[in-house]
C-alpha cells in the first residue's frame, strides 16, 4: 500500500532519557496521522521496546529497527534477528542504509538475504538505495540505483515487493545539509518507479512508497514531499528535534 511516510532515523544518538523525552514531545505535538499516512521511528536497539510502548495507542505510528541480521538466530555475537524484532512488536526495519553499506561492507546480495528474512517474519523493510557524489557527477546515478534494486529486490514476488518501502538517499546529501533539489528527487523517484513498473507492472509500482532521504528539514520537506513520485522522507538529523520532525510530519501530502 502506498502510504505517505515520515520516518525518523535517529542513528546512534540519544540517551534513554533523551529518547523518552523526544518521543513524548513528538507525540504530544502531533495531531492525528491520516489514514493515508504513516509515521515511523527508527530508534537505537535498546530503545525499541520503549518506543513500542509510546506508540501503543497511536494510530498509524510504527517503530523500526535500524538494522537486522540475515539469519534467524545463532552464534552472531552482537547482532539482532528479525525474530527478536518480531517478538517485541517492531514492524519495520531499515535495510541497506548507506552507512551500513560503507562502514560494515554490506553488499547488495547480503541485503537481499536480509530483505527475505524480514519479509518472512512480517517485518516491512525500508530499503535504502542511492549514489555517491562521483557517480552523480559522472551521470551514472540511474544505472547505479537500478543495479541496487535489481540485486537486492528483484528476486521478490509482486506480493512481497509491495511490502517493501524504498528510500532513495543520495549519499552526498546525507548529513551534509546539501539536499537534492526537488527536481533531482522527482527525477530519481520517477526512475525507480518506472524500473519497478518494468519488472512488476505499473499497478504494483504505483503501490510502493518511495521516500526521499538526505538533509530533509522542516524548511524543505513540503517542496520535496509534494513531488508526484515522492511519498515522504527518511529523516536523520532533523528527526532529533521534536518541532522539526513534527513539521516534517505535517508536510506530508
Ligand atoms: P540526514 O540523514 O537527514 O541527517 O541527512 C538521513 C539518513 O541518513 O537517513
Amino acid at each position: 500500500m502506498r502510504y505517505q511516510i515520515a520516518a525518523a532515523n535517529w542513528k546512534m544518538n540519544l540517551s534513554w532519557d533523551e529518547a523518552d523525552n523526544l518521543l513524548t514531545e513528538v507525540l504530544s505535538l502531533t495531531a492525528s496521522v491520516k489514514e493515508s499516512q504513516r509515521v515511523v521511528f527508527a530508534v537505537p536497539a535498546p530503545y525499541l521496546d520503549m518506543a513500542v510502548g509510546h506508540i501503543a495507542d497511536k494510530f498509524h505510528m510504527h517503530v523500526a529497527a535500524q538494522n537486522c541480521h540475515s539469519k534467524k538466530s545463532g552464534a552472531f555475537t552482537g547482532e539482532i534477528s528479525v525474530q527478536m524484532l518480531n517478538s517485541v512488536e517492531v514492524e519495520y526495519v531499515i535495510i541497506g542504509h548507506s552507512e551500513r553499506r560503507e562502514y560494515f561492507n554490506e553488499s547488495n546480495q547480503f541485503l537481499a538475504e536480509k530483505i527475505d528474512i524480514a519479509l518472512e517474519y512480517g517485518i516491512k523493510p525500508i530499503f535504502c538505495c542511492g549514489e555517491a557524489l562521483p557517480i552523480r557527477e559522472s551521470g551514472g546515478q540511474n544505472e547505479f540505483v537500478s543495479t541496487q534494486l535489481q540485486e537486492s529486490l528483484y528476486h521478490l514476488s509482486a506480493e512481497q515487493v509491495k511490502q517493501v518501502v524504498i528510500a532513495y538517499e543520495p549519499i552526498w546529501a546525507i548529513g551534509t545539509g546539501k539536499t537534492a533539489s526537488s527536481e533531482q528527487a522527482q527525477e530519481m523517484h520517477a526512475h525507480i518507479r518506472s524500473e519497478l513498473a518494468g519488472k512488476y507492472g505499473r499497478e504494483i509500482a504505483d503501490q510502493i512508497s518511495i521516500l526521499y532521504g538526505g538533509s530533509v528539514k522542516a524548511s524543505n520537506a513540503k517542496e520535496i514531499f509534494h513531488q508526484p513520485d515522492v511519498d515522504g522522507g527518511l529523516v536523520g538529523g532533523a528527526s532529533l528535534v521534536a518541532e522539526e520532525f513534527v513539521a516534517i510530519i505535517n508536510a506530508l501530502k
